[in-house]
């Protein structure tokens, strides 16, 4: 009788347990997606979302865990109380509303397309991308804009990571990619694989697909704990701390 009434507080324990209580914070992430989450050459995570979201634990006094998650789970994971908080570039748009409760935009890097500096893709004539290939990362909002916008004309292949479409590229099989600004920047424009160039940027109703910026996901009852990081985030606005960050990643 008296395990029974310990299980069923615990249980409700759990459930009712938002967290804002727990002790350590888990934080889920996607990696590689350079410069925003990758691996150091020993296997260290680093980014300007590592760095950004240990700075705010710091400020809030939690001790955080990164747990590691490929992107096409990583809500289910939230919801499945693998972490608490989702940190990986991750914007904010209606539809993701509708599960997740998203913090403060933390920053709005725009989406472009990247092609071989010798590509014929004259960007944003539709007619040039028939027949050809558009890399995306599977299930972000690049994949979806592609496939709405030109699924028709051209083949989308869909990579599980960044990195395994930087590779395809490099191998010369896609022609034209779809990213994250500064991911493309740090992994095409920026490696000695191949030689890449932007082809402007073609993009309609913006803000049904591009959202307002990168969020930090919670569960939607976590309201205390996304206020708490919204606080933190704009304390290390205030004290130059998110500028220092920002700077080490982006400053060129
Ligand atoms: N910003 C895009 C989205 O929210 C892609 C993010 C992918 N992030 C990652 N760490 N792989 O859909």
């Amino acid at each position: 009788m008296k395990k029974l009434l310990t299980i069923t507080l615990l249980g409700s324990a759990l459930l009712a347990g938002s967290a804002v209580a727990q002790d350590t914070l888990r934080i889920g992430v996607d990696v590689p997606y350079e410069p925003m989450e990758y691996r150091t050459a020993d296997g260290e995570l680093t980014g300007f979302d590592i760095e950004l979201g240990n700075a705010i634990c710091e400020e809030i006094d939690r001790k955080c865990e990164w747990v590691v998650q490929a992107w096409d789970g990583i809500i289910p994971g939230l919801m499945a109380r693998k972490y608490d908080a989702i940190m990986s570039s991750m914007t904010i748009n209606e539809e993701r509303k509708g599960t997740v409760l998203f913090s403060d935009p933390y920053i709005k890097p725009p989406s472009a397309w990247f092609t071989p500096e010798d590509s014929s893709i004259d960007f944003p004539a539709k007619q040039t991308l028939e027949g050809k290939t558009i890399g995306v990362q599977r299930g972000t909002l690049q994949d979806n804009y592609a496939t709405d916008m030109f699924g028709d004309a051209a083949e989308i292949s869909r990579y599980s990571t960044a990195d395994d479409l930087v590779l395809d590229m490099d191998a010369g099989r896609v022609d034209i990619a779809f990213l994250d600004f500064p991911v493309g920047k740090s992994t095409l424009l920026d490696s000695e694989e191949g030689s890449y160039k932007v082809v402007g940027s073609m993009i309609t109703e913006p803000e049904k697909y591009f959202g307002e910026g990168f969020g930090i996901a919670f569960r939607k009852r976590d309201q205390e704990l996304a206020d708490q990081f919204n606080e933190a985030l704009a304390t290390l606005k205030e004290n130059g701390t998110y500028q220092e960050i920002y700077n080490k990643y982006f400053a060129t």
